[in-house]
């Protein structure tokens, strides 16, 4: 099974995918968990990009982005969901759209691009007001402004694929709920 959770920066992603993992292992199941953009050469140099060290055009890190997830999908994934594991996956394809739409690369265009990459069995949008994110995160990276981050959220609520969660609530109500909606697709 394959499950991705989605959402804008600082909407709670890493804690939420590492406290599912840890409830499905105390299940039984043999769980992955796993990111984009990867610890490949192609992620570091786009973590080169997102810090502001290099700068590239949209178009590029759209191209990026999608050639780090093919490696992924080929060296990781795949192999994973072969032996029967679940992978969780914080962020895939639906960033792509999300974030390099918002920079102004064409929805369309990107859609058509990733469509090599098998979809999840399963998507969980965390949604959350940029302006909450934003206070949330230490860092900061080229996308971490609240303006840019609402035009994300606006496209993803666009994707109707996606189950959303929202997240001004306790970690304990928002994991309840994935937990929930996990629990029901196994
Ligand atoms: P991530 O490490 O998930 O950051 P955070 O934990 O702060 O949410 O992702 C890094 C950044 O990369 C984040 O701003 C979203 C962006 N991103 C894209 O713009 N396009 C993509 O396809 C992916 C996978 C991430």
């Amino acid at each position: 099974m394959f499950i991705v959770l989605e959402g804008i920066d600082g909407c709670g992603k890493t804690t939420h995918a590492k406290l599912l993992t840890d409830w499905l292992k105390t299940r039984k199941h043999e769980v992955v968990l796993t990111a984009e953009p990867t610890n490949s050469k192609i992620g570091l140099f786009i973590r080169e990009v997102l810090k502001g060290a290099e700068k590239v055009d949209p178009l590029t890190l759209t191209l990026l982005f999608t050639a780090d997830r093919y490696q992924h999908l080929k060296d990781f994934v795949e192999p994973s969901l072969n032996d029967k594991k679940i992978i969780i996956c914080e962020r895939y394809y639906h960033s792509t759209i999300a974030y390099q739409n918002s920079q102004g690369v064409e929805w369309n265009w990107i859609f058509e691009l990733n469509k090599f990459a098998r979809k999840p069995d399963l998507t969980i949008l965390l949604d959350l007001d940029p302006k909450k994110s934003i206070s949330r995160k230490k860092t900061r990276e080229i996308f971490e402004k609240a303006d840019f981050l609402e035009k994300v959220r606006d496209r993803y609520l666009k994707m109707p694929e996606l189950v959303k969660v929202s997240t001004d609530r306790s970690i304990d109500e928002v994991q309840r709920q994935i937990q929930d909606i996990v629990g029901k697709r196994l």
